[in-house]
């Protein structure tokens, strides 16, 4: 337990953090990594020269701060960066060190601010933080371990087939390589990929959705390539799409995440989605057409073009078992062809007017895609009057919201 001397002085610095917080972070990296190269095997390098990295730990770190003294408020953002440790494995052996160079950052930037008294303040409450972290992640990996067929860290695994689903999206199918079972898992769910790129020092973690239905003998990934060089995210997509083959193996950790659908509503699902925003949506909605097929379910999926348009296929079959099914494709860029496809909706984005068109009181709303696309959809749903609880996303990348 903190003492209310301790929480005043964490309470009190909060105004500190607030201006210097993302670089106290910056800091605390640059650090961390000069003293613990190896953990660059368990970061995204890519976050990291984005700063993304940086601004969510330091929203993090902020909101514990203000809420030191009641911890259970910010529990479901815990729990769902935990969900993140957990698919990175993450262990409670890192918490000291991540400790040890977060407070040496504090002292560094806050200089004579930073008192003993401060820091010893800030070295309780990031123990009690670390602590609440340590037992929801170790209740995260029991679960994880205890599953048929699952496991607690990386776990090899084979590509037994690759197809092509647009121009730029490709699936992996991947087998546990030992001959196990497949865990069980939520649609909706992600698993991390660890590889190792030839002439590159540390390993690479990506997080993919799975992009089919749960109880199948494999796990599914669709991987968008990103342009090379563009972005550093590139890196790993290029490599899976041109250098891993059938037979290769990766290694992945047990599904994990907690963007998921309730299987057992019946109200209207809407899947709204852009780009490869698409993945999560392919596992959820192959989920409700197997458990129930009576749901009225409404699927729209905006990008740029026909050739870019992943699942197609695979989309229409499903109106074969599910009843009360639309299926409708959003082009911003459409060629003739494209504009006489079926399912074709309409030339543009997934506007407010579109969605004027289709908004039923009692529905859920399903929404994933780029940042930009997702706040546009938050928004209009909003305006249009659907409640905040019927609207289900996640973003892409570190949560950027708390
Ligand atoms: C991700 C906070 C400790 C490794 C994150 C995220 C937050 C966060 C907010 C972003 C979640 C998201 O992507 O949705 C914290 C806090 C910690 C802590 C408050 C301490 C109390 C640790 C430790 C490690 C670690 C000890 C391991 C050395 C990571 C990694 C990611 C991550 C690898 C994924 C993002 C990336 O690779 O860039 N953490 N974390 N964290 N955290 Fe932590």
């Amino acid at each position: 337990m903190l003492s209310q001397k301790t929480i005043d002085i964490i309470k009190s610095t909060v105004p500190v953090l607030e201006v210097h917080g993302t670089t106290i972070t910056t800091v605390f990296y640059k650090n961390l990594f000069e003293a613990h190269p190896e953990l660059l095997n368990v970061f995204n390098h890519a976050n990291q020269k984005k700063g993304r990295q940086q601004t969510a730990l330091a929203n993090t770190v902020l909101a514990a701060a203000k809420y030191i003294d009641q911890l259970e408020t910010i529990l479901p953002a815990v729990k769902q960066i935990a969900q993140k440790h957990r698919s990175l494995a993450v262990k409670a052996e890192h918490y000291p060190i991540v400790g040890e160079h977060l407070l040496g950052a504090i002292k560094e930037v806050l200089q004579d601010s930073a008192t003993e008294e401060i820091l010893q303040a800030w070295g309780e409450a990031y123990g009690v933080i670390a602590n609440v972290f340590i037992s929801i992640e170790k209740e995260m990996y029991d679960e994880a371990s205890n599953q048929v067929g699952g496991w607690s860290d990386f776990k090899r695994f084979t590509v037994v087939e690759k197809v092509r689903e647009s121009e730029v999206i490709t699936s992996f199918y991947l087998k546990p390589s030992d001959g196990d079972k497949v865990p069980a898992f939520l649609p909706g769910q992600y698993i991390t990929v660890r590889i190792e790129i030839p002439g590159e020092r540390y390993l690479f973690n990506r997080q993919y959705s799975l992009s089919d239905v749960p109880g199948k003998d494999y796990f599914r990934i669709s991987v968008k390539k990103e342009k090379p060089g563009t972005s550093p995210d590139g890196r790993v997509s290029n490599y899976l799409h041109e250098s891993i083959q059938m037979g290769d193996s990766i290694d992945v950790t047990a599904p994990a995440g907690d963007f998921t659908i309730d299987l057992d509503k019946r109200t209207p699902a809407v899947f709204l989605s852009g780009g490869v925003g698409i993945t999560p949506f392919m596992s959820m909605v192959h989920a409700v057409a197997e458990q129930t097929p009576e749901r009225d379910v409404q699927f729209i999926h905006a990008t740029d073009n026909g050739h870019l348009q992943p699942f197609r296929m695979e989309l229409t079959e499903l109106g074969h078992k599910l009843t009360n099914y639309q299926l409708s494709f959003v082009f911003k860029n459409p060629s003739e062809d494209d504009k006489n496809l079926p399912n074709f909706e309409k030339e543009g984005y997934i506007d407010k007017e579109l969605l004027s068109s289709i908004v039923k009181p009692e529905a859920d709303y399903y929404v994933c895609g780029p940042v930009p696309f997702m706040k546009a959809i938050i928004t209009y749903l909003k305006e249009l009057g659907v409640d905040t609880d019927k609207i289900h996303y996640e973003f892409f990348g570190p949560a950027i919201a708390l």
